[in-house]
């Protein structure tokens, strides 16, 4: 049984860090090492101490002066749109209309949808993010390219065939029935599978009638393990649009409630125009707020008020996402840095600690796998990235003046992108390395 072991700077987190002073709340080695057996972290500590529990043939691998981090996670994006990034000109439901729709029909074709998850899952983990929370198209086949590149790999994901049967062009449209019987057969051929997680994915309300909201929420019931992913209280004119197909809710957020979208697994996409009573059903109901920065500003969708959300009297569980193809950015370090400059705008700030806390296990826990993945604790599946924060000409020089971890962490993000990810471990395997992602 081959097993590996990582020399380098290791860092991975216990709980929120409260300031950059909060040293408990993070596990940090100067000189760290991680033993890797079957795709897990066997031992993680010291690597003088580390390295007496590896056996004979264990493969060492030094990463010395990085940093080893668990691998990013990004909780909501759409893996159809890579060719939808950078459309000019319009905000949410003109820009669906004109560009997003019309380029989800070509995932009628199998081949094609095979052919962009390959690239997209390549894209994430180039750029250090080893899950993803993935959107499909309304087709079958376009969850089935994904899930199966994604098993080839090894990668935890979690991934659905959108469900949407009105207010869309012909070529994206289900049935309230077919989106059930299809979402059921995905399930059941690939929810369990590997490391493969199946979510259940009404796009928004006003793509879904109400037939079909309560066919999600019928799924929700039969399957309660599983997590729902939807969109919600992104724009003012989608707000309005939602209100008025849907006159009984008393808000947006009742839509969802009313059918029983809400709980411990939905994530909700954006949550930016919430009430207080919306946020209220949502922290009673542990429902997550997906923070996608660089969709909320391209797009001109608002700011997402993470610090208010996150220390009111009922805090929201909140996730960070990259929201790729309204999001601009594959990089969830360019994500954090563009979150941290809409959290300024609120009058607030993230420090880097914080930052990296949500990039790994805060989002672990908001996605209920921190079991799993988001840190580098013995027992955990041996998803980790490698990061150089001297990666460039301007990074190395700004380096030159950088003196603590923090600031080290924060010049990372700021400045950092795919080529301060040096190496990515998927169970285990280097893929840079190994696949030449
Ligand atoms: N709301 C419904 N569908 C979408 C989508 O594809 N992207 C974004 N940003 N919002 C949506
Ligand atoms: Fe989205």
């Amino acid at each position: 049984m081959t097993s590996t072991l990582l020399r380098g700077r290791t860092l991975s987190f216990l709980r929120w860090p409260e300031t950059v002073d909060d040293h408990s709340a993070w596990r940090y080695e100067d000189d760290g090492g991680l033993l890797l057996r079957d795709g897990r972290i066997v031992a993680a500590d010291a690597y003088a101490d580390v390295e007496k529990k590896a056996d004979e043939g264990v493969k060492k691998i030094d990463h010395r002066p990085h940093l080893l981090l668990p691998g990013f996670i990004d909780a909501h994006a759409h893996f159809p749109q890579m060719q939808v990034i950078a459309s000019y000109g319009a905000e949410l439901l003109d820009w669906l209309n004109t560009y997003t729709f019309p380029e989800e029909t070509k995932f009628q074709n199998a081949q094609h949808g095979r052919r962009i998850a390959r690239l997209f899952l390549d894209e994430m983990v180039h750029h250090g993010t080893t899950t993803v929370a993935a959107y499909c198209s309304v087709h079958k086949e376009s969850a089935e390219a994904f899930f199966a590149e994604s098993h080839d790999r090894n990668m935890l994901n979690i991934a659905g065939k959108v469900m949407m049967d009105r207010n869309a062009p012909e070529g994206v449209l289900d049935t309230a029935q077919s989106a059930y019987d299809d979402s059921k057969t995905l399930i059941k051929e690939w929810h369990g599978k590997g490391r493969q997680h199946y979510a259940i994915t009404p796009r928004f309300a006003i793509t879904s009638s109400p037939e079909q909201l309560e066919m999600a929420g019928a799924l929700c019931r039969e399957y309660p393990d599983l997590h729902m992913q939807t969109h919600l209280s992104e724009n003012h004119a989608e707000i309005a649009f939602t209100l008025q197909l849907y006159p009984q809710a008393r808000d947006y957020t009742d839509v969802y409630e009313r059918y029983g979208l809400l709980g411990r697994k939905s994530l909700f996409g954006h949550c930016i125009h919430l009430s207080e009573r919306e946020a209220d059903a949502l922290s009673d109901t542990g429902s997550v707020a997906v923070f996608c920065p660089t969709s909320n500003l391209f797009l001109g969708s608002g700011l997402f008020d993470y610090q208010r959300y996150r220390r009111r009297e009922k805090p929201l569980r909140i996730a960070t996402a990259t929201d790729i193809g309204g999001g601009t950015n594959y990089s969830m370090l360019r994500t954090m840095d563009e979150g941290y400059k809409v959290i300024a705008l609120n009058g607030e700030k993230l420090n880097p600690f914080q930052s990296f806390w949500q990039l790994t296990r805060g989002n672990a826990e908001a996605l209920s796998i921190v079991e799993k993945i988001g840190t580098l604790d013995q027992g955990s599946d041996a998803d980790i990235v490698v990061l150089d924060a001297r990666a460039t000409p301007a990074m190395r020089l700004r380096m030159e003046t950088a003196d603590t971890l923090a600031e080290e962490l924060f010049l990372l993000q700021t400045l950092g992108d795919d080529r301060a990810v040096r190496e990515v471990y998927v169970a285990g395997r280097a893929m840079k390395t190994d696949m030449a992602v």
